[in-house]
């Protein structure tokens, strides 16, 4: 098992720094070329684990796909063209892979069987497969096509109303993936707002799409055409180093060319109500995608509650939301956020075992966490959980223990942020 051991240091964060690309885009960009017919190049294609799943399960299908330094070049040849992938496709530890890609197996005329890790195995499927069964969809696996691994015998689904009982973009993703591969027209309700590059992605590639609030229609029988497409950073990735520069005393730190979408900026709302410093600008746009600078220098936090609407804009930084407020003066309530428990792993209990071994009093909610501050952190050794993000919030937290961490299997990082703890040597001045 892979083990890190990071020693408590009186540095600070200087300087400045590009995080690598948006994963939600990146298998976006993959799976929307994969289907298109012609030349796509991707440009800042993150190439974390994750995304190479996608990658990898289009090759199986038969697209070529070639990697040029950060660059993908995906040479599309269109639906109808794809072939049956000879052996069962690996989606690894990824979620996103997993649900975008059943509602585009689903919908082809292909017979496809996938699996997933022992993480991925646990994570429910049946919120994807029980709506694609309503179009049509013949999809069996385990526990009654709830888990992974999954068998598709991939037809031509037929439109479906769809109002989602979830609130995930995955989910979303995957009926309008299916929708659009299918016959006749398939709407998706959503039951809140998720991030949506999906729907500004799609209209990238060619494809038409009606967004009437909530209501996102599309028409089946489209065929993606190729697009050239830049991928902005990771505001998820760059998280961590907004909240290490925050907590981290005498830091001032600009993270460069991040993808500002307002579906997924709630980390810095939360940030700023807790009483961060921090400045954005948003200097351009790729595509429809907003992309600007993030400045960030250290300042006293305050504890604060974080529940409701805002809860699926920041769901993937709670970890590290829930290490900034161990350094906040008062209580930080996060609720609403059941969805929590089917990430990589259960992340409320991860978050909580973590930071109590590290010297924190945190405590978990059915759907949330407590974080009572402020804590002095000691330091210790803590586990991933095989989580990427747990393993990030651990590494960030060594920055203000006072003694040292240490990570075991902390090669887990490699699914989103490679060139994370280059990155962290960076900018540690
Ligand atoms: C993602 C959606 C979110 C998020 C995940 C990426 C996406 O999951 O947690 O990391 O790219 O659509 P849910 O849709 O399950 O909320």
């Amino acid at each position: 098992m892979s083990t890190i051991e990071l020693k408590s240091t009186d540095k600070k964060l200087r300087g400045e720094l590009r995080v690598p690309g948006d994963k939600s885009i990146s298998h976006r960009a993959a799976i929307f070329s994969s289907l298109a017919e012609g030349t796509s190049h991707i440009q800042y294609f993150l190439t974390g684990e994750d995304c190479l799943r996608t990658v990898e399960a289009f090759r199986m299908m038969g697209v070529k796909i070639e990697q040029d330094g950060g660059a993908l070049i995906v040479h599309g040849e269109g639906i109808t063209r794809l072939n049956e992938p000879s052996s069962p496709i690996n989606f690894g530890n990824s979620g996103t892979t997993a649900r975008l890609m059943s509602g585009v197996l689903a919908g082809l005329p292909l017979f496809t069987t996938a699996f997933g890790d022992t993480s991925l195995s646990r994570r429910p499927m049946d919120r994807v497969v029980a709506p694609l069964q309503e179009m049509g969809a013949d999809i069996t696996g385990r526990e009654g096509g709830s888990l992974l691994p999954l068998a598709f015998n991939g037809k031509k689904l037929s439109g479906y109303r769809h109002e989602l009982k979830v609130k995930s973009a995955q989910v979303k993703s995957a009926l309008l993936l299916a929708g659009m591969l299918a016959k006749g027209k398939t709407e998706v309700i959503e039951i809140g707002e998720t991030r949506n590059h999906t729907e500004m992605l799609l209209p990238e590639f060619g494809v038409d799409l009606d967004i009437d609030g909530r209501a996102i229609t599309i028409e089946g029988g489209q065929q993606p055409k190729a697009s050239d497409i830049r991928v902005p950073g990771d505001i998820s990735s760059a998280a961590f180093f907004i909240v290490a520069a925050s907590i981290t005393p005498n830091s001032q730190l600009t993270i460069r060319d991040v993808g500002l979408n307002k579906t997924r900026i709630g980390i810095l709302y939360a940030l700023e109500k807790m009483g961060a410093a921090i400045k954005t600008d948003v200097h351009t746009h790729v595509g429809r995608e907003p992309v600007g600078d993030i400045h960030i220098q250290s300042s006293n936090l305050n504890g604060i509650t974080l529940d409701g609407e805002i809860i699926p804009n920041v769901i993937d930084e709670i970890p590290i939301i829930a290490l900034a407020a161990t350094q906040a003066e008062g209580t930080t309530i996060i609720k609403d956020a059941e969805e929590l428990r089917h990430k990589e792993t259960d992340r409320i209990e991860a978050v909580v075992d973590t930071l109590n071994r590290l010297g924190a009093n945190v405590e978990a909610l059915k759907d949330g966490i407590i974080i009572h501050g402020k804590s002095h952190l000691e330091g210790g050794v803590i586990n991933s959980y095989g989580d990427h993000r747990i393993g990030m919030m651990g590494a960030i937290a060594s920055l203000v223990t006072s003694n040292h961490v240490t990570i075991h299997d902390k090669d887990c990082i490699n699914i989103s942020y490679p060139t994370f703890f280059e990155h962290l040597n960076d900018v540690l001045c």
